[in-house]
């Protein structure tokens, strides 16, 4: 067999005259009906275009050269030469070719269904790419992000090692998690009708190291979660998982800062500097989102206050609503140059767009420069409101303007309803107009810390509380006396990092006693029996010793894609699924045999009567 001398993509004009062996896959065959045949040799590291004189290689060569075809699968023995014409500029291998003496076919490829060509790529659908991902992931962008992957773990593994982290492994085959998504669950068959569930994330086993003794542990891990996939997010996704012990909020978060620092010189040459920190709060009032894109302005001010001057019944009503203790509100949100850039049809898709977050329309009001300060709606300061809900303005154009910095020329648009529907609403919107309205400039990296988060959100259906982030996650120090008297007004020590409004990482200092977890489990209405059914071995454990300990998960696909500059979590993964939660390549899920079934004591249900 031939033995691999250079890789392809790595020959340079300093080796001409060198013999040289190449192997890889034919990436593209010209036969220019000259006696010449050429190829564009691919492996890993890049293309090295071959040539075959077929006046001046034996007859072999000549019919095995002439039968190439792409994706064959060869090894070339020639001697490098410059190239007689003009190099390539597309090719770092371009001053170069390899003239062929001999050349060994180690597998015919059949025709190939798709082609590894970013070009082709973009034209054939994503299932028939999946379908064949042994060519797709040949593709030099697929393999460039998958070593960038590599790297992310080589440097994350390096840095916690670095700062006295345990690499540990934590089971799959165990029971319910609380990450709060639908388990995926495996049936035993040592164990009739007992079933083991798929980690959600290994939350509790990583609490009990702490609990155990471990002091710092990291693990890169799966986690399964049985909800729909969608851009950046997979069924089955990977976490970097982490804990300290001994550790506080900004312990962790300054460790984890750090880390992200170190990652972004690494891999990208970016110093990401200090991070700054924003409560949970002012996340929701001025982004309307607690994963803030703070890449550009366009922040969402209160103005209750104002609309409750004016006679508009759609601010009445809003300001009349309450829900969970929490008044209805009304918001602005400012679109400087909005008059001119929003059209009418605009308008009406965005009016569109908020009531599918529930909000009941889009109040707005365009501002121009006021005719001598009396048309209507007209503010001192020579402004004025023009359209849709301009006349309410009027009692409050003063204060407006002056509120939202108003220039003629903008736009002002409306949210009014309870708070979360106002917020939410808003804040999809600031998105929609950042992306519209190309604002997000395309090289700036934002990283923020978002802090202080409700420890509860209140349930409207269920009519309970429930925990904002896992129910392991503790009260902030000062706030432990809420947890009976205010539970909603408790805020955690949760923290969640975000970059360019994507969620990267999110964890908190747990509760490490007992008798804090158990009021904890009751205020989300988990009675004792079923806490003890669920989670009896965490609490076992906070019995015999927890120090305080805290943590955080990345999500590590999530880092990668950001890294990589890809806004779909498949491409970061070697082998994902669908959109569907299918692997096309593998055919799975599918059906069993009927023996395996028996064997884990499962009988097919029935199929319903027509
Ligand atoms: P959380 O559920 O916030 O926390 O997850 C941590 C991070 O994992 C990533 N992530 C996902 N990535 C891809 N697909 C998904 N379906 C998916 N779900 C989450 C996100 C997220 O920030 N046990 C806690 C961590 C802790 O408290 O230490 C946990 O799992 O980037």
């Amino acid at each position: 067999m031939l033995k691999r001398s250079h890789h392809c993509g790595l020959v340079r004009a300093e080796h001409a005259g060198e013999s040289v062996v190449l192997c890889g896959w034919v990436n593209t065959y010209r036969d220019q009906g000259k006696g010449l045949i050429f190829i564009d040799l691919r492996d890993h590291s890049g293309l090295c275009q071959v040539v075959f004189d077929l006046e001046d290689v034996k007859p072999e060569v000549v019919a095995a050269s002439r039968a190439l075809r792409r994706e064959d699968v060869v090894g070339v023995k020639g001697v490098l030469r410059r190239r007689a014409g003009d190099p390539n500029p597309k090719l770092a291998t371009g001053e170069v070719e390899l003239l062929a003496s001999e050349l060994e076919v180690f597998n015919k490829a059949e025709n190939p269904p798709i082609l590894p060509d970013e070009y082709e790529a973009e034209k054939i659908a994503e299932e028939i790419r999946l379908t064949h991902r042994y060519i797709d992931l040949r593709r030099p962008r697929m393999q460039q992000i998958l070593r960038t992957r590599s790297r992310v773990t080589k440097v994350t593994r390096d840095y916690f090692a670095g700062h006295g982290f345990t690499e540990l492994e934590t089971p799959c085959l165990i029971k319910t998690t609380p990450e709060g998504a639908r388990d995926f669950v495996v049936p035993s068959r040592l164990h009739e009708g007992s079933w083991y569930a798929l980690p959600q994330s290994p939350q509790l086993f990583k609490q009990i190291l702490m609990v155990a003794g471990f002091d710092r542990y990291i693990q890169i891990c799966r986690c399964f979660r049985d909800e729909d996939p969608r851009a950046d997010r997979q069924a089955e996704f990977s976490q970097i998982d982490l804990e300290m012990s001994f550790a506080d909020r900004d312990d962790v978060m300054t460790m984890m800062s750090g880390f992200t620092r170190t990652l972004w010189r690494e891999v990208l040459g970016h110093e990401v500097g200090e991070i700054p920190r924003m409560t949970w709060r002012d996340a929701m009032e001025r982004y309307g989102i607690d994963r803030p894109d703070t890449r550009f302005g366009l922040e969402l001010r209160d103005v209750s206050d104002l609309a409750a001057k004016t006679e508009f019944a759609v601010f009445k009503d809003a300001l009349a609503k309450s829900r969970a203790g929490r008044k209805g509100c009304v918001k602005a949100l400012r679109v400087p140059g909005g008059a001119e850039k929003i059209t009418r049809k605009m308008l009406d898709a965005y009016g569109e767009f908020v009531k599918g977050f529930r909000a009941g329309g889009l109040p707005s009001a365009k501002v121009a420069a006021a005719k001598g300060g009396a048309s209507a709606g007209a503010a001192p300061g020579g402004i004025a409101f023009e359209t849709g809900c301009a006349k309410f303005l009027e009692p409050v154009a003063a204060e407006l303007a002056s509120r939202l910095s108003l220039e003629p020329g903008d736009l002002v648009l409306f949210g009014a309803d309870h708070w979360d529907v106002c917020t939410k609403a808003l804040g999809e919107l600031r998105l929609r107009l950042g992306h519209d309205l190309k604002l997000i400039p395309a090289s700036a990296w934002n990283f923020l810390w978002v802090v202080d988060f409700p420890m509860f959100d209140w349930d409207e259906e269920g009519k309970r509380w429930v925990a904002m982030h896992h129910p392991f996650t503790s009260p902030n120090p000062d706030q432990f006396h809420l947890l009976e008297s205010d539970p909603g007004g408790c805020l955690s020590a949760g923290y969640d990092l975000v970059v360019n409004g994507s969620e990267i990482a999110g964890g908190s200092i747990r509760i490490h006693r007992m008798d804090v977890q158990e009021k904890v489990f009751t205020l989300i209405g988990l009675s004792s029996e079923e806490a003890e059914g669920k989670f009896g071995f965490l609490l076992r454990a906070l019995r015999h010793g927890a120090p305080p300990h805290g943590g955080i998960a990345f999500g590590l696909d999530r880092l990668v894609m950001h890294l990589c500059g890809t806004e779909n979590i498949r491409d970061v993964m070697a082998f994902p699924k669908t959109q569907s939660g299918q692997d096309l390549m593998i055919g799975a899920p599918g059906p069993i045999d009927p023996s395996q079934l028996d064997e884990l004591h499962i009988r097919p249900a029935m199929p319903t009567p027509t």
